[in-house]
């Protein structure tokens, strides 16, 4: 197997074109990713899982209707402004805390929402010939240090590709591109012998699925640019990711936290939940609301 030597990942993507089908009507006019977990946007989150695992810079690729993740990430000069001629020092923090420096951050349009592996690929020209992180912001991961930390410290110790997998109910499998193990290097960390998007239940070859964040060198791109619609009548990441299989390494990697799938009622329900009870400002407040609501 060859890999290219380990070079650092700086750069992120972020796929932000679906249509978030299962969200209507709130994402008829609302991108999911600007939904709320308590009071940030999930892709918020998300940008901030990867400044605290070292990213540099940010590339969203986004669709029509998604233009609020842009303005998100601006400067909001009349609100700055008004805030400040208000003396609300303390809100004029939160937005400068949540913008990207000058430069940091890339949109690319995805015209047609075709599949992630056709988004990953709208991002080839600003992600270059080098490695790249990918996260799906509508998978929020919950876990200190973060998802994406934790792989990069694995990327800097056995380099290839690395994606990020964790265990669901075996009759949840043909809802997620599954993962095959070969040898484990530690209990976390596993080369993959195999991946399969949406198999057959009798046909997975494990419980472990893939959950929204990778690392992948920018071969994926030249397979990407050839890949055939799979699995949903759309562009697989995932059958890119087998093809590229035969030429390098890839790592599952089992992160500590726990995954809520905030593009999914159940899921967004509960990432509220368990983000308002672990905020110190919120939880004391939510605690007894919750407990009443539940009739405890
Ligand atoms: P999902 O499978 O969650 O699809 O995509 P979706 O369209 O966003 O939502 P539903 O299923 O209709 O409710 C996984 C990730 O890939 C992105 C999505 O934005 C999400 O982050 N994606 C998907 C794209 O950017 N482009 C696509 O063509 C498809």
């Amino acid at each position: 197997m060859t890999s290219k030597a380990q070079r650092k990942v700086r750069k992120v993507v972020f796929p932000v074109a679906g249509l978030g089908t299962r969200f209507l009507p709130a994402t008829k006019v609302i991108p999911k990713e600007m939904l709320t977990v308590v009071d940030k946007p999930v892709i918020q989150y998300a940008v901030e899982e990867a400044v605290e695992a070292g990213i540099e810079h940010f590339v969203f690729v986004t669709g029509r209707g998604k233009g609020a993740i842009e303005d998100h990430f601006d400067l909001a000069y009349e609100l700055e402004a008004t805030l400040k001629a208000r003396g609300k020092t303390a809100e004029i923090e939160i937005l400068k805390a949540s913008r990207p420096t000058f430069g940091a951050a890339s949109f690319v349009r995805q015209q047609e929402p075709l599949g992630l592996g056709h988004a990953v690929w709208c991002a080839r020209e600003i992600v270059g010939d080098e490695p790249f992180a990918l996260v799906l912001p509508d998978m929020l991961i919950h876990g200190k240090p973060g998802c994406l930390a934790q792989m990069i410290d694995t990327y800097n110790k056995h380099g290839g590709n690395i994606v990020a997998v964790e265990e669901v109910p075996h009759e949840h499998v043909n809802r997620y591109g599954v993962v095959a193990l070969g040898k484990s290097f530690d209990e976390r960390t596993h080369s993959i012998s195999g991946m399969v998007e949406k198999p057959k239940i009798e046909d997975a070859p494990s419980d472990l699925i893939i959950s929204g964040r990778y690392i992948l060198q920018p071969e994926i791109f030249a397979w990407l640019e050839k890949q055939k619609p799979g699995a949903g009548g759309e562009i697989q990441l995932t059958d890119s990711m087998i093809a590229l299989l035969a030429d390098q390494d890839f790592f599952a990697y089992r992160f500590a936290g726990t995954t809520y799938d905030c593009g999914d009622k159940i899921g967004y329900l509960a990432a509220n939940v368990a983000y308002a009870l672990d905020r110190p400002d919120i939880a004391p407040k939510f605690r007894p609301v919750l407990d009443k609501l539940v009739g405890k």
